[in-house]
C-alpha cells in the first residue's frame, strides 16, 4: 500500500542493458517523447483521497519516468504539469500546486544533477509566483552544461499562449523595421517558440483514458503519433512508459509522402 501512494522512490536510473529495455527497438527510438499527465485527481477520488494527493503521487511517477528516460539516453522528455486553463480550478487546487513545484523542485534538484539532467521550464513562467520563478531560473543555471536528457516542464504553458506569444513578439519586431514579414519562415518560428532546440515531437503520451491534446506542444506536435492509455498518472510506471516507446518503434511514419 505504501508503495502505492508513494511510488517506487528506490528505482535506480536503469542503463540501457537494463532487462526494462530488451525489446526496444533503439534504431527507431523517438527523440522528443511529451506527456499529458492527467488524471491525478481521478486516481485520488478513487481511492477516497483529496485530489490534492493524487498530485504528490504524481511527482514520484514523474520522477520514475524521468530516470526511464534518462537511463534510455532519450533526447528530450517534456511534460505538461500546469496549463494556461488550470487556473480556473479553485484556488485551493491551484496554490497546493504551486507549492508542490517548488518543493519537489528543491528536493529533487541534487539528484537530477547528479544524473545529468538539463532541465528548463516553458511556458508563461512571469504569471507564476515571484518566488517559484526564481527556483526554476537556479534549477536551469544549475544544469544548464549538463549533458543528459532534456527535460522540459510545462507549467503555465499553452500552445495556443506559446504562439501568440511568438506573434507578438514578430509584429513588434517588423513594427520597429527589424523584420520582414515575407522573411519569415517555418525555422524562425520554431526558434522562437519556448522548445526552441529541441526536436520536433515524435511521441505524445496522455495517460487516464481522454484523447485529447488540451492546447499542449501545438506547433511541435504537427507530426507526432499519439499512445494513449486508461492508467491515471500516479500509476503510470516506467514499463508502460517503455511499452508506449516500442509501440512507437512499429509505427509507420510518412510524413505525408508515400511508403518506401
Ligand atoms: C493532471 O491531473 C494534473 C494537472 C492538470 C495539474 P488532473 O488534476 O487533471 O486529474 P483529473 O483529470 O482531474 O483526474
Ligand atoms: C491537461 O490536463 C493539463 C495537464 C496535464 C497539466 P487537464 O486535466 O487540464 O485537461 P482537460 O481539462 O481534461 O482537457
Ligand atoms: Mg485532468
Amino acid at each position: 500500500m505504501l508503495k502505492k501512494i508513494f511510488g517506487r522512490d528506490d528505482f535506480p536510473v536503469p542503463d540501457r542493458s537494463s532487462p526494462l529495455f530488451r525489446n526496444i527497438n533503439w534504431e527507431r527510438l523517438p527523440k522528443h517523447v511529451a506527456v499529458i499527465m492527467d488524471g491525478n485527481g481521478r486516481w485520488a477520488t478513487q481511492q477516497g483521497m483529496l485530489r490534492t494527493a493524487g498530485h504528490s503521487t504524481g511527482v514520484s511517477a514523474l520522477k520514475n519516468i524521468l530516470k526511464t528516460a534518462s537511463g534510455m539516453k532519450l533526447n528530450a522528455l517534456t511534460v505538461y504539469a500546469f496549463s494556461t486553463e488550470n487556473w480556473k480550478r479553485p484556488h485551493t487546487e491551484v496554490d497546493f500546486l504551486m507549492k508542490l513545484f517548488s518543493e519537489s523542485l528543491m528536493r529533487e534538484l541534487e539528484e537530477m544533477h547528479e544524473y545529468k539532467v538539463q532541465i528548463h521550464f516553458i511556458g508563461r513562467i512571469e504569471g507564476l509566483p515571484k518566488s517559484l520563478q526564481k527556483e526554476m531560473r537556479a534549477a536551469e543555471k544549475l544544469m544548464e552544461n549538463n549533458t543528459g536528457v532534456k527535460f522540459n516542464v510545462a507549467v503555465n504553458y499553452g500552445g495556443q499562449d506559446e504562439l501568440l506569444r511568438v506573434m507578438q513578439n514578430f509584429a513588434q519586431k517588423a513594427k520597429n523595421g527589424e523584420l520582414n514579414p515575407e522573411d519569415i519562415n517555418e525555422s524562425m518560428i520554431e526558434d522562437a517558440l519556448d522548445t526552441c532546440g529541441n526536436y520536433p515531437v515524435d511521441l505524445v503520451i496522455r495517460t487516464s483514458g481522454d484523447q485529447r491534446l488540451s492546447n499542449f506542444l501545438l506547433w511541435q506536435s504537427a507530426y507526432a503519433e499519439l499512445w494513449f492509455t486508461d492508467t491515471n498518472w500516479p500509476d503510470f510506471t516506467p514499463e508502460e512508459f517503455v511499452e508506449a516507446i516500442e509501440d512507437f518503434g512499429k509505427r509507420e511514419r510518412r510524413f505525408g509522402g508515400l511508403n518506401k
